[in-house]
């Protein structure tokens, strides 16, 4: 079975794609994993200076899930392209650059450094982080605001553009906006605001007093979003939230979207997206397909 497939212009070898957050930039898994295996690499979040994150402890283990508020610690857009994108565009994979601001002007200058670089596929907008005092989600969650940044990212920029959407906003409402300003692909989704107290003492298990939940507690949670996104629009939809193996995967493609993306599944096995492309190949092998793309929105 071919497992190519397109996202807009884009051509990606399989739909399998390493999330924002969870792969480093890419290269720091490259002697663990064969990053040419993947369909696609999207990069910690890029804001426009270094941003040193939220207070420690950033993580916390919960059922079935993990919450983080990491506050996109990153190095700044600027030092991703001259350290780590010269060797990361050295493999035969999409990379996409996730991209943050605390503003609109703060989405395009980060977008216009990236321009000028080459070895991107595309950008993915996060205006769904929930872990920042300020943009991020803030914009995810008007479809107003969530339009007037991907419509100023959209003038600024000459690659495909993804916008990664919060799960707790009007999903359909926001995901209508972003499309007619502009997007080409849409992200489905973010982690889903959530906290953990310790009892005992009554203080947050995380350095903020709430973070982001993600992982297998999440998941029939998005594959509701993504069903109900993929039937708003007509762009394709790219699926993420607690995927763990290829069956995980095949359930989001059948729900509609077109790639899938793995995140939290790489903090216990970092060859976790590379096995998932594994078990595709392996479970589309007992199926009567040419392209994995007939699978998707096949619901009985
Ligand atoms: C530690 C951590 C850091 C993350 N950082 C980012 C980020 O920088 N940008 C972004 O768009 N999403 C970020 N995410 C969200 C993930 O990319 C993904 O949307 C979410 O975790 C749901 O997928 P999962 O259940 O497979 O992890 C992060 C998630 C985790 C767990």
């Amino acid at each position: 079975m071919d497992l190519s497939v397109r996202i807009g212009t884009l051509l990606l070898s399989n739909p399998v794609i390493a999330a924002s957050g969870t792969f480093g930039y890419g290269i720091e898994f490259a002697h663990l994993v064969d990053l040419n295996s993947l369909g696609g690499i999207v990069v910690k979040g890029l804001s426009a200076k270094p941003m040193e994150g939220a207070p420690a402890p950033r993580l916390c283990e919960t059922s079935g899930g993990m919450l983080n508020a990491v506050g996109l610690q990153n190095i700044g857009v600027r030092a991703f392209v001259s350290e780590k994108l010269p060797e990361l565009r050295k493999y035969r994979t999409a990379i996409v650059a996730n991209v943050f601001g605390h503003s609109v002007a703060e989405y395009c200058d980060v977008v216009q450094v990236l321009e000028g670089a080459d070895g991107l596929a595309a950008y993915e907008l996060n205006i769904s982080c929930p872990n920042v005092d300020c943009g991020g989600a803030e914009f995810g969650a008007e479809p107003a605001l969530a339009a007037e940044v991907v419509a100023a990212a959209r003038k600024a920029s000459r690659r495909p553009l993804w916008v990664k959407l919060a799960p707790n906003a009007d999903v359909r409402a926001v995901a209508r906006a972003v499309e007619a300003a502009g997007a080409d692909a849409l992200t489905v989704a973010n982690t889903y605001p959530a906290m953990s107290l310790d009892a005992r003492t009554g203080r947050s298990r995380l350095g903020r007093l709430s973070g982001g939940l993600s992982g297998p507690a999440i998941k029939p949670l998005t594959l509701r979003l993504v069903y109900e996104v993929s039937r708003a629009v007509r762009i394709p939809i790219i699926g993420l939230g607690g995927i763990q193996t290829g069956e995980d995967a095949v359930e989001y493609l059948r729900a509609g979207a077109t790639a899938i993306q793995v995140g939290t599944a790489h903090f216990s096995d970092p060859k976790a997206s590379e096995r998932v492309v594994g078990d595709l190949r392996h479970h589309c092998n007992d199926l009567t397909y040419h392209n994995i793309s007939e699978l998707r929105s096949h619901i009985e």
